[in-house]
Protein backbone atom coordinates (compact mmCIF):
# COMPACT_ATOMS: atom_id res chain seq x y z
CA UNK A 1 0.00 0.00 0.00
CA UNK A 2 1.11 3.60 -0.37
CA UNK A 3 -0.19 7.05 0.02
CA UNK A 4 1.22 10.03 -1.67
CA UNK A 5 3.64 10.92 0.61
CA UNK A 6 4.79 7.08 2.54
CA UNK A 7 5.07 3.87 1.40
CA UNK A 8 3.35 1.04 3.50
CA UNK A 9 4.12 -2.42 4.03
CA UNK A 10 2.70 -5.46 6.37
CA UNK A 11 5.50 -8.20 7.60
CA UNK A 12 4.20 -10.13 9.61
CA UNK A 13 2.77 -8.17 12.70
CA UNK A 14 5.38 -5.17 12.29
CA UNK A 15 3.85 -2.56 9.69
CA UNK A 16 6.88 -0.39 7.68
CA UNK A 17 6.36 3.10 7.26
CA UNK A 18 8.75 4.55 4.84
CA UNK A 19 8.62 9.04 4.32
CA UNK A 20 8.91 8.76 0.34
CA UNK A 21 9.40 12.77 -1.04
CA UNK A 22 12.83 11.90 -1.80
CA UNK A 23 12.75 15.25 -4.20
CA UNK A 24 12.74 17.45 -0.92
CA UNK A 25 14.45 15.21 1.61
CA UNK A 26 11.12 13.97 2.69
CA UNK A 27 10.23 17.45 4.08
CA UNK A 28 7.09 17.48 6.16
CA UNK A 29 4.26 18.92 4.02
CA UNK A 30 0.49 19.03 5.05
CA UNK A 31 0.16 15.99 2.66
CA UNK A 32 3.05 13.68 4.58
CA UNK A 33 0.87 15.17 8.02
CA UNK A 34 -2.65 13.87 6.76
CA UNK A 35 -1.36 10.60 5.49
CA UNK A 36 0.97 9.69 8.36
CA UNK A 37 -2.51 10.49 10.65
CA UNK A 38 -4.34 7.76 8.36
CA UNK A 39 -1.88 4.90 8.18
CA UNK A 40 -1.19 4.90 11.62
CA UNK A 41 -5.18 5.31 12.71
CA UNK A 42 -5.38 2.30 9.97
CA UNK A 43 -2.45 0.52 12.08
CA UNK A 44 -3.66 1.03 15.22
CA UNK A 45 -7.33 -0.15 14.25
CA UNK A 46 -5.92 -3.65 12.55
CA UNK A 47 -5.65 -6.13 15.16
CA UNK A 48 -2.59 -8.31 12.97
CA UNK A 49 -0.45 -5.14 13.50
CA UNK A 50 1.62 -5.07 16.79
CA UNK A 51 4.17 -2.75 16.33
CA UNK A 52 5.13 -0.35 13.41
CA UNK A 53 8.69 0.96 12.44
CA UNK A 54 8.40 4.70 11.05
CA UNK A 55 11.92 5.97 8.50
CA UNK A 56 12.92 7.59 5.72
CA UNK A 57 15.50 7.20 3.19
CA UNK A 58 19.12 6.62 3.84
CA UNK A 59 20.06 10.23 3.16
CA UNK A 60 17.03 12.18 5.43
CA UNK A 61 14.92 10.86 7.58
CA UNK A 62 13.07 14.24 7.49
CA UNK A 63 15.02 17.92 6.79
CA UNK A 64 11.83 19.61 8.66
CA UNK A 65 8.61 20.87 7.95
CA UNK A 66 8.92 21.69 4.35
CA UNK A 67 10.41 25.02 4.47
CA UNK A 68 8.77 26.28 0.60
CA UNK A 69 4.97 25.24 2.14
CA UNK A 70 5.21 27.53 5.24
CA UNK A 71 7.53 30.26 3.66
CA UNK A 72 4.70 32.54 1.97
CA UNK A 73 2.11 31.89 5.67
CA UNK A 74 1.39 34.84 7.60
CA UNK A 75 0.01 34.46 11.39
CA UNK A 76 -3.39 34.45 10.54
CA UNK A 77 -2.54 31.10 8.17
CA UNK A 78 -0.38 29.66 10.54
CA UNK A 79 -2.76 30.37 13.40
CA UNK A 80 -5.82 29.89 11.90
CA UNK A 81 -4.84 26.42 10.24
CA UNK A 82 -3.23 25.56 13.75
CA UNK A 83 -0.66 24.56 11.50
CA UNK A 84 1.02 21.10 12.48
CA UNK A 85 -1.25 20.29 15.64
CA UNK A 86 -2.57 17.18 13.86
CA UNK A 87 1.31 16.20 15.15
CA UNK A 88 -0.97 15.60 18.45
CA UNK A 89 -3.02 13.10 16.89
CA UNK A 90 -0.05 11.46 15.46
CA UNK A 91 1.38 11.08 19.26
CA UNK A 92 -2.36 9.71 20.35
CA UNK A 93 -1.61 6.51 18.31
CA UNK A 94 -1.47 3.47 21.11
CA UNK A 95 0.18 0.79 19.37
CA UNK A 96 4.65 1.09 19.51
CA UNK A 97 6.36 3.13 17.07
CA UNK A 98 10.06 2.76 16.52
CA UNK A 99 11.43 5.74 14.40
CA UNK A 100 14.33 4.08 12.39
CA UNK A 101 16.62 7.20 11.58
CA UNK A 102 18.98 7.38 9.06
CA UNK A 103 20.64 10.62 7.59
CA UNK A 104 19.26 14.25 8.27
CA UNK A 105 16.62 14.66 11.04
CA UNK A 106 16.26 17.84 11.40
CA UNK A 107 13.57 20.53 12.76
CA UNK A 108 10.64 18.83 12.16
CA UNK A 109 12.27 15.93 11.17
CA UNK A 110 14.00 15.28 14.59
CA UNK A 111 10.96 16.32 16.47
CA UNK A 112 8.75 13.32 14.06
CA UNK A 113 11.43 11.08 14.97
CA UNK A 114 11.25 12.06 18.94
CA UNK A 115 7.26 11.70 18.65
CA UNK A 116 8.07 7.99 18.35
CA UNK A 117 8.38 5.33 21.08
CA UNK A 118 11.89 5.33 20.67
CA UNK A 119 14.54 5.87 18.01
CA UNK A 120 17.47 3.53 16.30
CA UNK A 121 19.84 5.70 14.45
CA UNK A 122 21.95 4.57 12.05
CA UNK A 123 25.99 5.86 12.19
CA UNK A 124 24.88 8.31 9.76
CA UNK A 125 21.90 10.20 11.32
CA UNK A 126 22.22 13.76 12.36
CA UNK A 127 20.38 15.55 14.89
CA UNK A 128 19.35 19.05 14.98
CA UNK A 129 16.69 22.03 15.50
CA UNK A 130 18.09 24.72 12.88
CA UNK A 131 14.53 26.66 13.00
CA UNK A 132 16.81 30.03 14.84
CA UNK A 133 18.68 30.07 10.88
CA UNK A 134 15.25 30.26 9.11
CA UNK A 135 13.82 32.89 11.50
CA UNK A 136 11.47 30.72 13.66
CA UNK A 137 11.72 27.99 16.84
CA UNK A 138 10.74 24.87 17.14
CA UNK A 139 7.19 24.48 16.26
CA UNK A 140 6.17 20.69 17.13
CA UNK A 141 7.33 19.68 20.37
CA UNK A 142 11.09 20.26 19.43
CA UNK A 143 11.90 22.57 22.54
CA UNK A 144 9.83 20.67 24.19
CA UNK A 145 10.86 16.94 23.81
CA UNK A 146 14.45 17.55 23.15
CA UNK A 147 14.87 19.16 26.74
CA UNK A 148 13.27 16.20 28.21
CA UNK A 149 15.34 13.38 26.34
CA UNK A 150 18.91 15.70 26.22
CA UNK A 151 18.35 17.91 29.16
CA UNK A 152 18.35 21.84 29.34
CA UNK A 153 22.36 22.47 28.47
CA UNK A 154 22.06 20.61 24.91
CA UNK A 155 18.15 21.27 24.46
CA UNK A 156 19.71 25.33 24.80
CA UNK A 157 22.41 24.90 23.04
CA UNK A 158 21.34 23.01 19.61
CA UNK A 159 18.30 25.38 19.30
CA UNK A 160 19.88 28.34 19.80
CA UNK A 161 22.84 27.34 17.72
CA UNK A 162 21.04 25.06 15.00
CA UNK A 163 24.02 22.83 15.62
CA UNK A 164 23.89 18.97 14.33
CA UNK A 165 23.99 16.28 16.67
CA UNK A 166 25.77 12.95 15.39
CA UNK A 167 24.76 9.76 16.28
CA UNK A 168 27.23 8.60 18.40
CA UNK A 169 27.03 11.44 20.67
CA UNK A 170 22.81 11.32 20.43
CA UNK A 171 23.01 8.25 21.92
CA UNK A 172 25.32 9.17 24.93
CA UNK A 173 22.78 12.18 25.58
CA UNK A 174 20.06 10.06 25.70
CA UNK A 175 18.37 11.09 22.24
CA UNK A 176 18.40 7.11 20.45
CA UNK A 177 18.32 4.05 22.15
CA UNK A 178 20.64 2.66 20.26
CA UNK A 179 23.05 3.52 17.00
CA UNK A 180 23.58 0.67 14.31
CA UNK A 181 25.95 1.09 10.99
CA UNK A 182 23.78 2.36 8.86
CA UNK A 183 23.69 -0.55 6.76
CA UNK A 184 21.91 -2.57 9.13
CA UNK A 185 19.42 -0.32 10.36
CA UNK A 186 16.44 -0.99 8.75
CA UNK A 187 17.07 -4.95 9.47
CA UNK A 188 17.51 -3.41 13.24
CA UNK A 189 14.94 -1.60 13.58
CA UNK A 190 12.73 -4.48 12.05
CA UNK A 191 14.07 -6.84 14.41
CA UNK A 192 13.27 -4.71 17.41
CA UNK A 193 9.72 -4.16 16.11
CA UNK A 194 9.48 -8.06 15.68
CA UNK A 195 10.49 -8.57 19.55
CA UNK A 196 7.88 -6.44 20.96
CA UNK A 197 5.44 -7.51 17.57
CA UNK A 198 5.73 -10.83 19.60
CA UNK A 199 5.15 -9.34 23.12
CA UNK A 200 1.50 -10.04 24.86
CA UNK A 201 -0.30 -6.80 23.13
CA UNK A 202 -2.56 -5.58 26.13
CA UNK A 203 1.37 -5.19 28.20
CA UNK A 204 2.70 -3.13 25.24
CA UNK A 205 -0.02 -0.76 25.38
CA UNK A 206 0.36 -0.46 28.65
CA UNK A 207 3.69 -0.22 29.12
CA UNK A 208 3.62 3.12 26.63
CA UNK A 209 0.73 4.42 28.49
CA UNK A 210 2.88 4.24 31.84
CA UNK A 211 6.58 5.49 30.15
CA UNK A 212 4.79 8.25 28.57
CA UNK A 213 2.98 9.39 32.03
CA UNK A 214 6.31 9.84 33.33
CA UNK A 215 6.35 12.52 30.98
CA UNK A 216 3.21 14.42 32.65
CA UNK A 217 3.01 13.84 36.19
CA UNK A 218 4.07 13.77 39.39
CA UNK A 219 6.23 10.31 40.44
CA UNK A 220 3.52 9.75 42.96
CA UNK A 221 1.06 9.52 40.68
CA UNK A 222 2.72 8.43 38.07
CA UNK A 223 3.87 5.28 40.36
CA UNK A 224 -0.02 4.97 41.44
CA UNK A 225 -0.98 5.34 37.57
CA UNK A 226 1.64 2.42 36.61
CA UNK A 227 0.64 0.42 39.28
CA UNK A 228 -3.37 0.55 38.65
CA UNK A 229 -2.66 -0.55 35.03
CA UNK A 230 -0.59 -3.24 36.61
CA UNK A 231 -3.03 -4.35 38.22
CA UNK A 232 -5.86 -3.98 35.29
CA UNK A 233 -3.79 -6.59 33.51
CA UNK A 234 -4.63 -9.25 35.97
CA UNK A 235 -7.96 -9.47 34.16
CA UNK A 236 -6.69 -10.62 31.22
CA UNK A 237 -6.08 -14.04 29.57
CA UNK A 238 -2.52 -12.93 28.66
CA UNK A 239 -1.42 -12.57 32.33
CA UNK A 240 -2.74 -15.91 33.35
CA UNK A 241 -1.16 -17.40 30.10
CA UNK A 242 2.48 -15.75 30.81
CA UNK A 243 2.85 -16.81 34.20
CA UNK A 244 1.60 -20.26 33.40
CA UNK A 245 3.91 -20.32 30.75
CA UNK A 246 6.68 -19.56 33.01
CA UNK A 247 6.05 -22.13 35.44
CA UNK A 248 5.68 -24.73 32.40
CA UNK A 249 9.18 -23.44 31.20
CA UNK A 250 7.60 -23.00 27.83
CA UNK A 251 6.54 -19.90 25.49
CA UNK A 252 3.35 -17.77 26.28
CA UNK A 253 0.81 -18.03 23.44
CA UNK A 254 -0.75 -14.80 23.12
CA UNK A 255 -4.77 -13.93 22.12
CA UNK A 256 -4.41 -10.04 23.33
CA UNK A 257 -7.68 -10.36 25.99
C1 LIG B 1 11.67 21.97 1.77
C2 LIG B 1 13.72 21.00 1.47
C3 LIG B 1 13.94 20.97 2.86
C4 LIG B 1 12.91 21.48 3.69
C5 LIG B 1 15.66 20.13 1.88
N1 LIG B 1 14.80 20.46 0.91
N2 LIG B 1 15.16 20.43 3.08
N3 LIG B 1 12.59 21.50 0.93
N4 LIG B 1 11.81 21.97 3.10
N5 LIG B 1 13.01 21.46 5.03
C6 LIG B 1 14.98 20.32 -0.56
C7 LIG B 1 15.96 21.32 -1.11
O1 LIG B 1 15.33 22.55 -1.36
C8 LIG B 1 16.38 20.61 -2.38
O2 LIG B 1 15.39 20.74 -3.37
C9 LIG B 1 16.39 19.15 -1.98
O3 LIG B 1 15.56 19.04 -0.82
C10 LIG B 1 17.78 18.67 -1.59
O4 LIG B 1 18.30 19.52 -0.59
P1 LIG B 1 19.73 20.20 -0.68
O5 LIG B 1 19.73 21.36 0.24
O6 LIG B 1 20.10 20.46 -2.10
O7 LIG B 1 20.66 19.02 -0.12
P2 LIG B 1 22.06 19.15 0.63
O8 LIG B 1 22.91 20.21 0.00
O9 LIG B 1 22.59 17.76 0.72
O10 LIG B 1 21.70 19.68 2.12
C11 LIG B 1 20.93 18.87 2.98
C12 LIG B 1 20.41 19.73 4.18
C13 LIG B 1 19.69 20.97 3.64
C14 LIG B 1 21.61 20.13 5.07
C15 LIG B 1 19.49 18.82 5.01
O11 LIG B 1 18.72 20.55 2.68
C16 LIG B 1 18.97 21.77 4.69
O12 LIG B 1 19.60 22.50 5.46
N6 LIG B 1 17.63 21.67 4.72
C17 LIG B 1 16.80 22.46 5.60
C18 LIG B 1 16.91 21.98 7.03
C19 LIG B 1 16.04 22.81 7.96
O13 LIG B 1 16.25 24.03 8.09
N7 LIG B 1 15.03 22.20 8.57
C20 LIG B 1 14.12 22.89 9.49
C21 LIG B 1 12.93 23.37 8.72
S1 LIG B 1 11.83 24.32 9.75
P3 LIG B 1 15.56 21.70 -4.66
O14 LIG B 1 14.36 21.38 -5.50
O15 LIG B 1 15.54 23.08 -4.13
O16 LIG B 1 16.87 21.30 -5.25
C22 LIG B 1 10.97 23.20 10.64
C23 LIG B 1 9.93 23.75 11.57
C24 LIG B 1 9.21 22.68 12.35
O17 LIG B 1 11.16 22.03 10.54
C25 LIG B 1 8.00 23.19 13.04
C26 LIG B 1 6.78 23.25 12.17
C27 LIG B 1 5.48 23.52 12.90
Amino acid sequence: MATETLLVEQRGAVTLVTLNRPQALNALNSQVLADLLTVFAAYDADPTQRCAVLTGSEKAFAAGADIKEMAPQGVGDMFGSNFFAGYDLFTRTRKPVIAAVSGYALGGGCELAMMCDFIIAGDSAKFGQPEIKLGVTPGMGGSQRLARAVGKAKAMEMCLTGRMMDAAEAESAGLVAKVVPAADLLAEALKTAETIAAMPPLAALAVKEQVNVAFETTLQQGILFERRLFHGLFGTEDQKEGMVAFVEKRPGKWVGR
